[in-house]
């Protein structure tokens, strides 16, 4: 699916990170690309996230699945909300909405997250961390969205949910099939549905805290450094009084603890490879039989197709002879045709095979038996 009418570059320029934005359908030809039994179906799923938020009054209830197939019938009037993250793991059309997506790179996108909503349903007023496009898929829902927020902005007691203690909406629009609003993280926003059957798609991003880079950083270091590697001053000179820690000593010290965070090259592989692992660790899409290099030719001479998996994360850094691939937490050094291709993998969803391709083919069945690519055995219907 594409957009019209919409300008990445005036976007990026006037509104991304900076102020909400709405955008009257600007899709060719919008068709809501899951029914909501489909949506169902996955909250009922053991391995998919999701959360129901049922409504009474003034105060809000929130429960985790999976959930049991005949919830969804015994909720009665009270409005309700089903959230599913990464329904774009599962579902190829909902994957397809990224498509437009691509000008953010890849290493910027954490999910889709589908809502199903009761009239009168959402999640109470609130604030993200992240950028979203929330796209109304079915039916209708009123979007309020309010002033930036942040840690000082009080919220209402509640155990599981940050809602907004006081919500003023600046802004307010119903938003119909097709219609999407963009969200900059922190504002605030409230979407209410209107009528039944409302369904919308949150095309979220992701963006790693100070806080989380630090740790996770000094971590991976810290798990290569030997025990022995400590403090030593061989030079040590008579303490002038035994309590002071001399600016001998801390400049030491300082520098063992910044020295090697201050490696960006080793910086950059470590986070491609930390950035790329997978959204949920314990999926395993791994080919019942992996295949081999003389399988993956056999397939290239007949014509076949890999398709992208959309639950992989894959994104590259160019080096001097070509580039460093990562995909779901594993790196691949790739020159020539395989660079190329490794490419074309991080911006295509899916790939002909062709002879041509007999170098890259050890890349190929590694992605291939990893899980992150996989052979199309749907038969091509043209
Ligand atoms: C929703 O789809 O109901 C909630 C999305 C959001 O506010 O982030
Ligand atoms: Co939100």
């Amino acid at each position: 699916m594409q957009l019209t009418d919409f300008d990445a570059d005036r976007f990026l320029r006037d509104y991304w990170q900076k102020r909400p934005l709405l955008i009257r359908n600007p899709w060719s030809a919008w068709r809501n690309p899951l029914e909501p039994d489909e949506l169902a179906g996955l909250a009922c799923e053991e391995g998919i996230e999701s959360r129901l938020v049922v409504q009474s009054g003034d105060s809000w209830a929130l429960d985790h699945g999976p959930f049991a197939e005949d919830r969804f019938a015994t909720l009665g009037a009270a409005p309700w909300t089903l959230l599913v993250q990464a329904v774009d793991h599962y579902a190829p059309d909902v994957a397809a909405l990224l498509d437009p997506f691509r000008f953010i790179p890849n290493w910027r996108i954490d999910d889709v997250m589908v809502s199903y909503a009761s009239d009168g349903g959402g999640v109470g007023p609130h604030f993200d961390q992240y950028d979203v496009f929330l796209i109304q898929g079915l039916g209708k829902r009123r979007w309020r969205v309010g002033a930036q927020c942040d840690e000082t902005t009080p919220l209402r007691p509640h155990a599981d949910l940050r809602l907004l203690a006081n919500f003023e909406a600046t802004d307010e629009w119903v938003l119909e099939p097709g219609d999407m609003l963009y969200v900059p993280p922190g504002f605030a926003h409230d979407g209410v549905a209107v009528g039944e059957d409302c369904m919308t798609y949150s095309i979220g991003f992701r963006a790693p805290s100070r806080a989380d880079l630090l740790i996770e950083w000094a971590e991976h270091l810290a798990d290569m450094m030997p025990d022995e590697d400590r403090y030593a001053d061989p030079d040590i000179k008579a303490a002038a009084h035994p309590g002071e820690i001399a600016p001998s000593a801390i400049d030491r010290l300082h520098a063992m603890t910044i020295e090697k965070l201050l490696d960006r090259d080793a910086f950059a592989r470590w986070f491609g490879q930390h950035n790329s692992t997978p959204k949920y660790a314990e999926a395993d899409w791994r080919p019942e039989e992996p295949v081999t290099v003389a399988d993956l030719a056999a397939l290239a001479g007949e014509g076949a197709v890999l398709l992208r998996n959309p639950a992989s994360r894959l994104a590259f850094l160019r080096e001097a002879d070509g580039l460093l691939l990562f995909a779901d937490g594993n790196a691949f050094p790739c020159a020539g045709i395989p660079a190329a291709l490794a490419e074309r993998i991080c911006a295509e969803d899916r790939l002909a095979l062709d002879p041509s391709m007999a170098e890259a083919m050890e890349l190929l069945v590694a992605l291939v038996n990893q899980g992150s690519l996989m052979i199309d055995d749907e038969e091509d219907e043209d």
